[in-house]
C-alpha cells in the first residue's frame, strides 16, 4: 500500500480520487490552506509555511492545487494568481521535496486548452503550445512540474473539462436546464473536450500504478456544444429549445474566460490508449446516464 499526498485534495477531483486511493487501502494525506480533519495537512504556498510532521511517510505526490480557473473574470491580476497559485506552489512543493525521503513518483494536473483553438485537426501531446493565456499558464505549469524530474519519474494529466454532478462546470450548467433554460453557446458548433470524474481518477491511478511518465491528454472525447447541452438536457428530461446565447453576451459577461465555452478544441486521447488505459464511458450520453442515475 502506497501513502500518497494530494495538493489541493480538498478540491472537486481531489474528493473522488481521494476517495478512490483509501478505498483501495491506500493511506491519502491532503495539503491545504484550511485543513479540517484528520489526514488533512496545513500549507500556505504564498508564506512558505507547511505542517511537516507525516512529510517523511510520502511516496507519491498528486499535485491539483491551483486558484480555480472558472471562478472570477480573468482581469491582470487575476492572472497573476491563477499563474503563482500553480507555479509558485509547486516550486515550494519541490525545496519541500527535502523531507519526502520515500518519495519515488509525481503527477500534477494541467489543462487541455494549451493548444490553442479553432483548428480541425485533433491536438496530440507533441503538438506546440498556443498562445492565448491558458496555453501560456499550461506552458509555465508543466515545466515546473517537469522540474520534479530531477527527483523523480513525472507526468502530467492535461484535464478536459470535467463531468461530474457534485461540483465543477457541469453543476453549474446544469442549474439554468432544471429551470428548462439550456440552451447551446454562442454558435453551439464548437467543440469541447470532456471526462468523467470516475475516468479522470481512474487514469491519475493507473499512471502511479504503471509509473507512466510523460504528458497525456486526459479526454473521453470531446462533442460539439449544442450536443452537449442537448444531452444534458435529454438527460435531466428538460425542454431544449431556448435560443443560442451569442459569442458577444457571453464575451462581455465572462470576458476572455467566455473562449473556454466559445472556441473550439478537438484533442486525441490515443496516446494513452496505447500505453494500455480503457475508459469506462465512450460518448457523452453514456458518461451523463451515469451522472444522472448516481450510479457509482
Ligand atoms: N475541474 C475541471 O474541469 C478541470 C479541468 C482542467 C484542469 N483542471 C485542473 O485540475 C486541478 C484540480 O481541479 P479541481 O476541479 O479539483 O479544482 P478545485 O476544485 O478548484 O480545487 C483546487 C484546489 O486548489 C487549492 N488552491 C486554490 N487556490 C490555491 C492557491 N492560491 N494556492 C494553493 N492552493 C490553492 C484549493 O485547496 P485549499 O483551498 O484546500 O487549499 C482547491 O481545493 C486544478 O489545478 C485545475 O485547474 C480541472
Amino acid at each position: 500500500m502506497t501513502t500518497f499526498l494530494i495538493s489541493g485534495g480538498r478540491g472537486l477531483v481531489g474528493k473522488s480520487l481521494g476517495r478512490m486511493l483509501k478505498r483501495q487501502g491506500h493511506t491519502v494525506y491532503k495539503l491545504t490552506r484550511r485543513p479540517k480533519r484528520k489526514g488533512h495537512i496545513y500549507w500556505n504556498p504564498e508564506k512558505q509555511s507547511i505542517e511537516g510532521k507525516h512529510l517523511h511517510k510520502i511516496e507519491v505526490i498528486i499535485n491539483l492545487a491551483g486558484a480555480n480557473i472558472g471562478a472570477q473574470k480573468w482581469t491582470k491580476k487575476r492572472k497573476t494568481e491563477l499563474l503563482n497559485s500553480r507555479v509558485n506552489s509547486i516550486q515550494f512543493l519541490k525545496q519541500t521535496a527535502a523531507s519526502m525521503p520515500k518519495l519515488n513518483y509525481f503527477i500534477s494536473a494541467s489543462g487541455i486548452n494549451c493548444y490553442g483553438y479553432n483548428t480541425q485537426i485533433e491536438k496530440t501531446e507533441s503538438d506546440e503550445y498556443g498562445n492565448d493565456f491558458l496555453s501560456e499558464l499550461v506552458k509555465e505549469w508543466e515545466l515546473a512540474s517537469n522540474s520534479f524530474k530531477e527527483i523523480c519519474p513525472v507526468a502530467i494529466l492535461r484535464i478536459a473539462l470535467v463531468v461530474d454532478k457534485k461540483g465543477g462546470a457541469l453543476e453549474k450548467i446544469m442549474k439554468p436546464v432544471k429551470f428548462g433554460l439550456g440552451s447551446p453557446l454562442g454558435t453551439g458548433q464548437q467543440y469541447l473536450p470532456w471526462i468523467h470524474i470516475k475516468d479522470l481518477c481512474r487514469m491519475f491511478i493507473y499512471c502511479i500504478e504503471n509509473q507512466k511518465e510523460g504528458t497525456f491528454n486526459a479526454a473521453n472525447g470531446y462533442i460539439s456544444n449544442e450536443e452537449f447541452m442537448k444531452t444534458i438536457s435529454k438527460k435531466m428530461r428538460k425542454p431544449f429549445f431556448f435560443p443560442a446565447i451569442p459569442k458577444t453576451v457571453l464575451s462581455f459577461f465572462l470576458g476572455e474566460m467566455s473562449t473556454m465555452l466559445t472556441e473550439s478544441l478537438k484533442v486525441s486521447n490515443k496516446k494513452i490508449k496505447e500505453n494500455g488505459f480503457e475508459f469506462l464511458f465512450p460518448d457523452f450520453d453514456s458518461a451523463m446516464t451515469h451522472i444522472i442515475k448516481k450510479e457509482d
